[in-house]
């Protein structure tokens, strides 16, 4: 089949109004929008400004009033807690509305904050979708973050209620939610009123009188009285969420997504770019506590009627490496997304894909892979395995949704090694030089999209618009700034090759090496540090701190680097995998004094080096070398 991608992306540059006022008849709307965008409204405008409408409707009662109601809208399997369980549409509504009115008996209402600190388990879905039928703004904090980086958010969301489960199972290891929350919350400034959490059989939480509600307690009484939320009425330009990312400094940025525009990228996705039908079964093996996990384990799929998983285990060890293919099996998955490192994770285990023998895997027809660069010889391999398409997209938290693909729904393009493809209709995608110039094909630069940026896209940072136009707008006027840097080559594949700023990718995860110096920082002994991202075969890129100490310390400096790796699992948690802290006596800079991190990661890397002319003493980096080689790094 031809694709239509060229008509579709053409269509939408010659009426990009009228291309999202189209798409946005798929939505069941209380007023439908009469204005598709207000340039003037936000920070760079607003779409769909005059509309109303309720994300929860669209995703759940909508579907059991159209006659999906006994269809199967949540899958959960979890190898980790040896359960399986199966929620229909109507159940969903039953689960979803009764947990809104615990929710209101909290005193949570229309615009309240509300963070979910929970594993992955059908409840955290339950409770991103009693805030969104309730007008409550959730924002989910990854179970893999420590006490302080769930301080930091709830300090600036002001949460009225944080609603949480008393532990997450790692392979090997229960992970108690409860002290950390306990500790985040003392931590914070902004004290949240209401705990709401369920206690899982692995491990009882203590709960404290007053603040502190039993989830199933709760549930039960308002089942008992019968009571049941109603979907409020929204405007399109409200918030959604507010889901924090790793920013350039150890404050997460607050992305808002809103309501309408959302719900109308989200289900154009769902078809074109995915080529998924209602009915179908979707699965996302990320975590809700990731943008992927938002869009694509809860609003993506269930707004367009198709029936998603939550997966609570890993690709491999949960108990093997023939895990994804085991639930692709069982569930008949159409679609598998994933990060390219769950990927490798499995290919290390099982080169030959021996486990794949055991599974039918007759209903999948694409494996999407998002959330770092997907390394050419891991598609390869993936391809060769499975024989559907594998194919790669690229897009950031704060987009929501993909900014290049290839969209399998409108026909897929060939794929090319290396490049997740063509940008989506919405996104005029430009590679630049510093001055914001367009740089010949082929040629690197940085990556930068037009504005207005397409619906679904942040409006803006929480109750922040002066960081969201000095972090994203600022450098290049009339741009968004991606961070990240790529090139396009002649028949406009896009290929994206790292980030501009201090951000690394580990295992897909996204994190700041700023925010781990501040930890390292932090140390007594240590007077200053650089962490950089270091190549890892499996990880993609794993962190490697340098500290140099303070003069007259005189502690054994393996100790030291000891007690570093467990501040940042300390401050940061777990999820930072950071393992590698490397005593060095300097630290090469520049002669203005700037730290040289980009040629210290080239000589981690093993790639080829040369001491920039502006360096102050080029025999530091040779002391860089030596000091890895000592580690055998
Ligand atoms: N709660 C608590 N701890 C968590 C956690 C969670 N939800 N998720 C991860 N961690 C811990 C891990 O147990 C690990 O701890 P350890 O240092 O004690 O071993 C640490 O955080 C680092 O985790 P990770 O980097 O994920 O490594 P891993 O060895 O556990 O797993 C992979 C490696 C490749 C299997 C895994 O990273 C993976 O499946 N990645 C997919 C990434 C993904 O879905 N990204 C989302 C974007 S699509
Ligand atoms: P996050 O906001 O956590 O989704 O991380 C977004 C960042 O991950 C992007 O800015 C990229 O640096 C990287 N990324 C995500 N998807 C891809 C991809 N398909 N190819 C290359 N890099 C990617």
């Amino acid at each position: 089949m031809t694709s239509r991608y060229r008509e579709a992306y053409a269509d939408w540059r010659r009426n990009p109004e009228g291309f999202w006022a189209q798409a946005a008849r798929e939505i069941d709307w209380i007023t439908p929008p009469d204005q598709i965008f207000d340039a003037k409204a936000g920070v760079y405008g607003h779409w769909f400004p005059d509309a109303e409408c309720n994300v929860c409707w669209n995703a759940v009662d909508r579907h059991v009033a159209g006659g999906r109601g006994a269809q199967d809208a949540v899958i959960y399997d979890s190898p980790v807690a040896g359960a399986k369980r199966r929620i229909t549409y109507a159940q969903l509504l039953d689960e979803v509305s009764t947990l809104a009115s615990v929710l209101q008996n909290l005193g949570v209402g229309k615009g309240d904050r509300v963070i979910v600190y929970m594993p992955m388990i059908p409840e955290a879905l339950f409770a991103m979708l009693a805030c969104a039928r309730i007008g409550a703004i959730h924002s989910v904090v990854f179970g893999g973050f420590a006490a302080k980086e769930l301080a930091t958010r709830i300090d600036d969301a002001a949460p009225k209620a944080v609603l949480t489960a008393s532990c997450g199972i790692e392979p090997g290891r229960l992970v108690p939610y409860k002290p950390l929350l306990d500790e985040a919350i003392r931590l914070a400034a902004a004290k949240p009123h209401a705990v709401l959490l369920l206690q899982r059989p692995q491990v009882a939480a203590a709960m404290s009188e007053g603040r502190d509600h039993d989830w199933a307690q709760a549930m039960q009484a308002a089942r008992a009285a019968g009571a049941r939320a109603d979907c409020v009425t929204l405007k399109a330009t409200d918030p959604l969420y507010v889901l924090y990312t790793s920013g350039t400094t150890g404050v997460p940025k607050g992305v808002v997504r809103d309501t309408g525009g959302y719900m109308v990228a989200l289900k154009w996705t769902m078809k074109n770019l995915y080529g998924v039908e209602p009915g179908e079964v979707f699965w996302t093996a990320s975590d809700v506590g990731w943008v992927v996990g938002h869009s694509y384990i809860v609003y993506g799929p269930l707004l367009h009627g198709a029936t998603t998983v939550i997966y609570e285990g890993k690709p491999v060890g949960t108990p093997d490496a023939g895990a994804f293919w085991r639930m692709i099996e069982e569930y008949d998955v159409t679609a598998l997304f994933t990060a390219p490192t769950a990927l490798r994770a499995i290919k290390k285990e099982d080169p030959e894909a021996e486990h794949l023998k055991r599974y039918k895997l007759k209903n999948l027809r694409t494996l999407f892979l998002a959330g770092e660069r997907a390394d050419p010889a891991t598609v390869d391999w993936a391809e060769t395995i499975l024989g559907v398409p594998v194919v790669d997209h690229w897009w950031q938290t704060e987009t929501g949704w993909g900014i290049v693909g290839n969209p399998v729904g409108l026909g897929l393009l060939p794929v090319k090694h290396g490049s997740p493809t063509v940008p989506m209709p919405g996104y005029d995608v430009r590679i630049v030089d510093e001055a914001a110039q367009p740089v010949p094909d082929g040629k690197m630069g940085s990556i930068v999209i037009k504005l207005p940026l397409p619906p679904g896209c942040l409006p803006t940072l929480w109750q922040n618009d002066a960081r969201m136009y000095e972090s994203y707008l600022a450098e290049f006027p009339g741009y968004y700034k991606t961070a990240d840097a790529g090139f396009k080559d002649a028949d406009g594949y896009l290929y994206i090759m790292g980030r501009t700023d201090d951000i690394i990718n580990v295992a897909g995860h996204r994190l700041s090496t700023g925010g781990m110096e501040e930890v390292l920082a932090s140390h007594p002994d240590v007077a200053e540090c650089a962490v950089i991202g270091m190549k890892d075969a499996l990880k993609g890129e794993q962190p490697c701190g340098f500290a140099v100490l303070k003069s007259g310390v005189t502690r054994d400096p393996a100790v030291i680097e000891k007690e570093l790796v467990a501040l940042v699992r300390d401050k940061i948690g777990p999820v930072a995998a950071f393992k590698i802290a490397v005593t060095v006596a300097r630290l090469p800079k520049t002669r203005s004094g700037k730290i040289l991190r980009g040629t210290m990661k080239r000589i981690a890397d093993g790639d080829e080096w040369t001491a920039p002319a502006t360096i102050d003493d080029p025999a530091i980096l040779d002391e860089i070398k030596a000091s890895l080689q000592a580690k055998r790094l």
